[in-house]
């Protein structure tokens, strides 16, 4: 057990690292739990504090490309261009490891996840470590992810002894996850960097393998991200009739449903996409806290990140798939 504390001390942070301990740490998407990646004793630990399935694989955070190369064997032909254009920033390659990643970091596979995050009190903590951060996002498995310190308090607290509080995570939406395959690019989870912006970039088509069965990246699996109360999506006019006489949460895009609601979150009154990524999750877990029967949510617009939006309200949803 520890005293959690919250604080904005790299050299406290640092500290516990070195010393094989976990720290919460911001990103521009979400808050990770992170760990020396290069040391598997310390790693093992994001897996007992977070309760995760050992054979669910971590993404290792560096704040350079150059910081890549002892990690990976090769450089697949499109991923260096890539990171050249989004990073730092929202975008994870699943690059052919090194013998120098511990084979708890990838669960066995021989590709390794790899993120350059763009927050900058993480990247000056990774400045100045030696190592790697594996980091998964600091919920407990399965649970909304974290945007802000608090959050990662109210799931984590006694478990880990450091937050680095790095204020509400500006994009809100975990990394895009992105594969290669000879010369294919694939996309294995969304996010905010949207599939039109990846082809331009590459210049060929993008393919997605989102499976929800077999995934490549596990978080795909269908009961993630997932509030406590029941999450049901659809039309939201329809659904509180449906569900008239239970104490209502209205998780709403654009518009106000107040009068049919007995709470009623409205994400962007602007219909701002990017805005309403970034309130998603500390909207489903505001809701979650209020003690509803029921949180009631919208499709949102199925272009840019309100694709990768409608992945994650999908994977809330209820009744949940266990698979
Ligand atoms: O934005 C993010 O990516 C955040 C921040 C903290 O960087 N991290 C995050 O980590 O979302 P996590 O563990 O919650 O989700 C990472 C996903 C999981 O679905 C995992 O299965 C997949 O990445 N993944 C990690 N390593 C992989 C590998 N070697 N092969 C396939 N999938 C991998
Ligand atoms: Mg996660």
């Amino acid at each position: 057990m520890f005293e959690t504390r919250i604080g904005v001390d790299l050299e406290e942070a640092r500290f516990w690292l070195e010393k094989g301990e976990l720290v919460g740490i911001p990103t521009e998407t979400v808050y990770g739990l992170a760990a020396n990646g290069l040391n598997p004793i310390a790693v093992s630990k994001i897996y007992t504090v977070k309760q995760r399935p050992q054979f669910n694989p971590l993404i290792l955070h560096v704040s350079n490309v150059n910081k890549i190369a002892p990690l990976v064997s090769e450089w697949p032909s499109k991923s260096h261009l890539l990171y050249t254009h989004f990073s730092p920033g929202p975008i994870t390659c699943l690059l052919p490891k090194s013998d120098d990643v511990p084979d708890i970091i990838t669960a066995g596979s021989d590709r390794v996840a790899i993120r350059i995050p763009a927050h900058p009190l993480t990247n000056a903590l990774l400045e100045t470590i030696e190592f790697p951060l594996a980091a998964p996002s600091a919920n407990p498995s399965g649970y909304v992810s974290p945007v802000s310190a608090d959050h990662v308090f109210e799931g984590l607290a006694g478990k880990i002894p450091y937050i680095l509080d790095g204020g509400i995570c500006q994009v809100g939406l975990e990394s895009t996850i992105i594969g290669f395959e000879n010369d294919r690019v694939i996309v294995h989870r969304l996010g905010s960097i949207t599939a039109d912006q990846l082809k331009t970039i590459c210049g060929q088509e993008i393919q997605f393998e989102l499976s929800h069965s077999s995934p490549k990246a596990p978080g795909q699996l269908k009961s993630h991200y997932a509030t406590k109360t029941p999450l049901v999506v659809g039309d939201i006019r329809s659904l509180c009739q449906e569900y008239e006489g239970n104490r209502l949460g209205v998780l709403s895009f654009q518009e106000d449903y107040s009068k049919m609601a007995t709470i009623n979150l409205v994400l962007s009154p602007m219909g701002s996409l990017s805005e309403a990524a970034a309130g998603l999750f500390s909207a489903m877990r505001r809701l979650d806290a209020a003690g509803l029967d029921i949180i009631i949510t919208e499709k949102f617009p199925d272009t840019g990140v309100g694709m990768a939006m409608n992945d994650r309200i999908s994977r809330a949803a209820y009744p949940r798939q266990s698979e």
